[in-house]
């Protein structure tokens, strides 16, 4: 049977209709108020309304930016997005009437999931994901099996604490990793660093036309490739900072595999080189433990779809 998987964004949402292999046989897109819940339940409904015509849908699977209920009906509570106790798959299905399955899962476990199931984690049982976006997200898997804890909201790591006092965050506390190892992030730094080092900013400021708030990770990453200093650095500090954070997180979990997910994935080595230097310079006991891989995202933009649709079937 096939399911619907949509992956509900800050601005987008992109869903497709997925087999019981992860295979994609159609896609679509929406653009939604970050602000405005009822704007993405809408699109959501349009979505199954316009696939529903041409397939047979067995489930519906959410992936949404947000701690989701155990019961996985609804996000408890999401940093950056309105969700507050909101009952997704209750307001969905107010909109589509019918008795189609509908599963929330949490967008990170989602993509996490596809890159276990069909992606580059197809051979390890323990594995982390981290999805480097808006903000950081974490799906663990072990021993075969994705972990949600008691509540459901286990691998919520880009909250962690990892600067005391440093940068708030939209989950109401400081210094939370995603303040630092996030797509929001590099922008943020990119955005001060083109103010206060002007005189290495040429290249970054004339893709913006000298206009500092229109600067955008792609915009980074693509200097980066083209040889910026500037832009390299600014790269090489946000790997520094997944890096080094995946470290603390290997101690708590032990993964054999550590796969980085989200646009920022897009730079490559300029990326992973740095994950991996911090990695291993934090990694307690080196030397004497064998360690994790850590490797990209084989999924790209799809692994949200394709893991909340799997992770949707009974
Ligand atoms: C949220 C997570 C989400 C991640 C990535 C974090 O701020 O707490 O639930 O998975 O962002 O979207
Ligand atoms: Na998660
Ligand atoms: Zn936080």
């Amino acid at each position: 049977m096939h399911a619907i998987g949509v992956d509900i964004g800050g601005t987008k949402i992109a869903a497709g209709v997925i087999d019981e292999d992860g295979t994609i046989l159609a896609k679509t897109r929406r653009v939604t108020e970050p602000d405005d819940a009822g704007s993405i339940d809408q699109a959501i409904a349009e979505i199954y309304g316009e696939f529903s015509g041409s397939y047979e849908i067995g489930s519906i699977g959410l992936a949404a930016a947000g701690f989701v209920s155990s019961d996985r009906s609804g996000v408890l509570f999401a940093p950056n997005l309105a969700w507050r106790n909101y009952p997704l798959d209750e307001r969905v299905r107010a909109l589509i009437g019918g008795d189609v399955r509908i599963v929330v899962e949490n967008d990170a476990n989602a993509a996490g999931w596809a890159e276990f199931r069909f992606g580059v984690g197809r051979e390890v049982d323990d594995m982390l994901m981290l999805t480097v976006g808006t903000g950081l997200g974490g799906a663990l898997v072990a021993d075969g099996k994705l972990v949600r804890g008691a509540w459901g909201v286990a691998a919520e790591v880009g909250h962690m604490r990892v600067v005391p006092g440093g940068h708030y965050c939209g989950c109401g506390h400081e210094g939370c990793w995603e303040q630092y190892a996030s797509g929001s992030a590099l922008v943020r730094d990119a955005q001060a660093a083109l103010i206060t080092q002007p005189e290495r900013a040429e290249s970054l400021l004339s893709r913006v036309g000298g206009k500092v708030g229109d600067l955008t990770g792609p915009d980074v990453t693509e200097a980066a490739q083209a040889g910026d200093e500037l832009a390299i650095e600014l790269l090489a500090n946000l790997g520094r900072w997944i890096g080094e954070g995946a470290a603390s997180v290997a101690a708590l979990i032990d993964p054999g595999l550590i796969v980085i997910g989200g646009g920022v994935g897009a730079a490559g080595d300029l990326l992973l080189s740095p994950v991996r230097h911090a990695f291993s310079e934090q990694l307690s006991g080196r030397g004497y433990r064998p360690e994790a891989r850590i490797e990209l995202a084989a999924m790209g933009n799809d692994a949200g779809i394709v893991g909340a649709a799997d992770l949707s079937r009974v």
